[in-house]
C-alpha cells in the first residue's frame, strides 16, 4: 500500500505571505488540506486542482469537528496513501492541539512532519513596532494563555514582558492575576487584534484601564495582549500606524 504522510503546517498569524517557504511547498503538493479558521483562507488558492479541502473550523470556542474526529480524519486520509496538509494558525504547536494530532499519528504508525510557523504571540507585537527583547533592558518574556480549562488559576511569571493569547473574554481575571503578582497598575499594555491582516488594530492602555477599553472599543478575538514597558516602543517605531486609543 502506498504510504501517506501528514504535514502539520504553521500558516502564520494572518497575512498569508508569512507562511514559510517549506510550508507553502507542502501545501501545494497536498492531496487533502485540513485547515482551521485562524489559518489564512488566501492560502487555499495554492491547493492542487483536485485537492480535497476541509475546514475543521477550530477557533476560540467554535469547533466544526471534535478533536477526535480530526485525528481520525488525518489518520484515514494518510492510510489511503494521501499527502495531507494540516494547516494551523500561527505556529502549529503553540496553544494548539497539534500535539494531540501528532501523538495520535505517531501511535498509529502514520508518517508526519512538523513545519513550524510564525506565532501570533510574536508577530502581533512586532507588526506594531513592539520588539520582544532589547539588549540590556528587556531580556525575558513569557507566552501565556488568558484562559484555562476548568477556570484553573492563570499565570503571571516574573519576567520583563508577558504575552497572553486568548485573553479577551477573561481580561478582568488576567489583569487581576498580573497585578496580584506585584506589577504596578500603571504598567503599559496593548491588545492587538487580527494582527498582520487588513483589519488589524491596536488598543493601548495600562493595567488599570485596559479592561474598560476592551469593552469601549469592542476588542474581539483573535487578539494578543502584551504587557510591559516594552510596549512603549511601538509608538517610537511605528508612529502613525501606532494610533493609540
Ligand atoms: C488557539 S490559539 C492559537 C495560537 C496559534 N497557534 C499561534 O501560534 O498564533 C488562538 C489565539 O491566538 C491568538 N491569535 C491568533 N491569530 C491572531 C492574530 N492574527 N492576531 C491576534 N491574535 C491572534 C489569539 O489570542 C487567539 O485567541
Amino acid at each position: 500500500m502506498k504510504k501517506g504522510k501528514v504535514y502539520i503546517i504553521g500558516a502564520g498569524p494572518g497575512d498569508w505571505q508569512l507562511i514559510t517557504v517549506k510550508g507553502l511547498e507542502k501545501l501545494r503538493n497536498a492531496d487533502v488540506i485540513l485547515y482551521d479558521f485562524l489559518a489564512s483562507k488566501d492560502l487555499l488558492r495554492f491547493a492542487k486542482k483536485y485537492a480535497e479541502i476541509i475546514c475543521v473550523g477550530k477557533a476560540d470556542g467554535l469547533h466544526l469537528l471534535e478533536q477526535e474526529e480530526i485525528n481520525n480524519l488525518l489518520f484515514k486520509k494518510a492510510r489511503e496513501g494521501k499527502v495531507v496538509a494540516r494547516l494551523k494558525g500561527g505556529d502549529p504547536l503553540i496553544f494548539s492541539r497539534g500535539i494531540e494530532e501528532i501523538l495520535y499519528l505517531k501511535k498509529n504508525g502514520i508518517r508526519f512532519e512538523i513545519i513550524p510557523g510564525i506565532t501570533s504571540a510574536f508577530a502581533a507585537p512586532q507588526s506594531f513596532g513592539i520588539p520582544l527583547t532589547r539588549k540590556g533592558k528587556f531580556s525575558s518574556l513569557a507566552v501565556l494563555t488568558g484562559r484555562k480549562s476548568s477556570n484553573a488559576p492563570l499565570d503571571a511569571p516574573e519576567c520583563d514582558t508577558l504575552i497572553y493569547l486568548m485573553a479577551v473574554s477573561n481580561i478582568k481575571n488576567v489583569v487581576k492575576t498580573i497585578v496580584g503578582s506585584g506589577r504596578s497598575r500603571l504598567t503599559p499594555c496593548a491588545f492587538i487584534e487580527r494582527a498582520t491582516t487588513s483589519r488589524e488594530k491596536i488598543i493601548t492602555g495600562n493595567l488599570k484601564n485596559i479592561a474598560e477599553k476592551v469593552k469601549k472599543y469592542s476588542v474581539k478575538p483573535p487578539a494578543v495582549f502584551v504587557v510591559g514597558e516594552i510596549v512603549r516602543y511601538g509608538k517610537k517605531i511605528y508612529g502613525d500606524k501606532f494610533k493609540t486609543k
